[in-house]
């Protein structure tokens, strides 16, 4: 037995390893100090304002569930959860709007700063922006007809930013092992990255994005089938190939754009992820244990719900140590305090 071990495996095991070392150096060995009443007397009516604002933000565009469920997760990548990707650049302090995956693509500020002056009004000074996002994120779901969960909180928000470290965030061209390499370093799983990556059945895609996979293996993957073939020319006439149109948009579920379900892996199955990096948890020689997750939440929509909210809390569980010693909560969720 023992000459049979699989390199692949070993691999993994060495990957895991890595991700469980780091994971406690970093966090100091403890869970982050997060409850889920932190403001039950400070700010007893917070869940009840993000709540309303997100209902409101919602009937102006129903695509502004993703885009703040997109923003909370380039928060927690770089630094933690410490509302980090909110700072602007300004002259002392370089933001992380300008690194390249957020560049162009990142939106939803604006709604994070209405939330945030309603909050204010009611409880100035106290809730931080990233849990402000935290909580939104959450409801962006839930408004969407995903599953709802608990949102541990006391987030401070950092004092600073990370453009290097945005540049690390994943991006689709880079292949399924890095891209699961990089959520182990962080000290989420391969579960964890299959399930949190079904945030992709809400919300829209550049043509810059998805341009090198239609031309590429996209019909190969389909099988090209009647209905894979209309969707592929309908994504060819948003994207053609000879460059220009970067910036036209498709959604990653065609079918049900704006409805948090398990379609994302349905399409996943049907060979017709937009993205590289969506195909791949599928498709990849290398896509082992991630294919058989795929399989499993296309055919169980409640073990998706279940495994996606919590793998929601352990990425907003990502806290940056040094907000703790030196963050603070923001008046202004894009600028520290004075
Ligand atoms: C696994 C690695 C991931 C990669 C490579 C990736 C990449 C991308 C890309 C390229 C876009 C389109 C951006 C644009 O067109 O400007 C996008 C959109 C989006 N991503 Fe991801 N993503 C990943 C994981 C996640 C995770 C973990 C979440 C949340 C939990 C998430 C939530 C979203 C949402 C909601 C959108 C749509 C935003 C909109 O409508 O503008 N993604 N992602
Ligand atoms: C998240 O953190 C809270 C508070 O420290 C802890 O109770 C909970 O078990 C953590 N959850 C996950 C999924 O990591």
């Amino acid at each position: 037995m023992a000459a049979q071990f699989r390199p692949r495996i070993l691999a993994m095991q060495f990957l895991a390893a890595i991700a469980f070392i780091s994971g406690i150096t970093r966090s100091g060995a403890s869970d982050p100090p997060l409850t889920l009443d932190y403001y039950a007397s400070s700010c007893p009516s917070v869940l009840k304002i993000i709540r309303e604002e997100m209902e409101r933000e919602m009937l102006l565009d129903p695509r502004n569930a993703a885009l703040v469920l997109r923003l909370h997760f380039h928060d927690c990548f770089v630094q933690g959860c410490d509302g980090s990707v909110l700072l602007d650049d300004i002259f002392t302090l370089r933001g992380e709007k300008t690194a390249s995956p957020n560049i162009n693509s990142l939106k939803g500020f604006e709604i994070i700063d209405r939330i945030k002056s309603r909050v204010e009004f009611g409880c100035p000074g106290i809730v931080s922006c990233a849990d402000i996002l935290t909580i939104a994120a959450r409801d962006a779901v839930l408004l969407v007809g995903g599953p709802y969960w608990d949102v541990p909180l006391g987030r401070k928000d950092s004092r600073s930013a990370s453009y290097e470290l945005a540049n690390t965030i994943p991006t689709p061209n880079e292949g399924l092992i890095p891209i699961i390499y990089k959520f182990l370093s962080l000290g989420l799983s391969v579960t964890d990255t299959v399930a949190l990556s079904g945030a992709h059945t809400i919300g829209m895609a550049r043509c810059e994005y998805f341009r090198a996979r239609i031309y590429g293996d996209y019909e190969l993957t389909s099988g090209g089938s009647p209905s894979s073939e209309v969707r592929l020319s309908q994504l060819k006439s948003t994207c053609p190939a000879a460059g220009g149109g970067d910036n036209n948009i498709a959604p990653f579920d065609y079918e049900t754009p704006y409805t948090f379900d398990n379609s994302y892996y349905h399409l996943l199955l049907n060979g017709e992820g937009l993205l590289d990096s969506d195909q791949e948890l599928y498709s990849s020689l290398l896509a082992l244990q991630t294919r058989k997750l795929v399989e499993q939440y296309a055919l169980d929509p409640a073990a998706f719900f279940q495994q996606f909210s919590i793998s929601m809390v352990k990425m907003g569980n990502l806290t940056n140590p040094d907000s703790f010693v030196d963050g603070e909560v923001r008046k202004c969720c894009r600028f520290v305090n004075a």
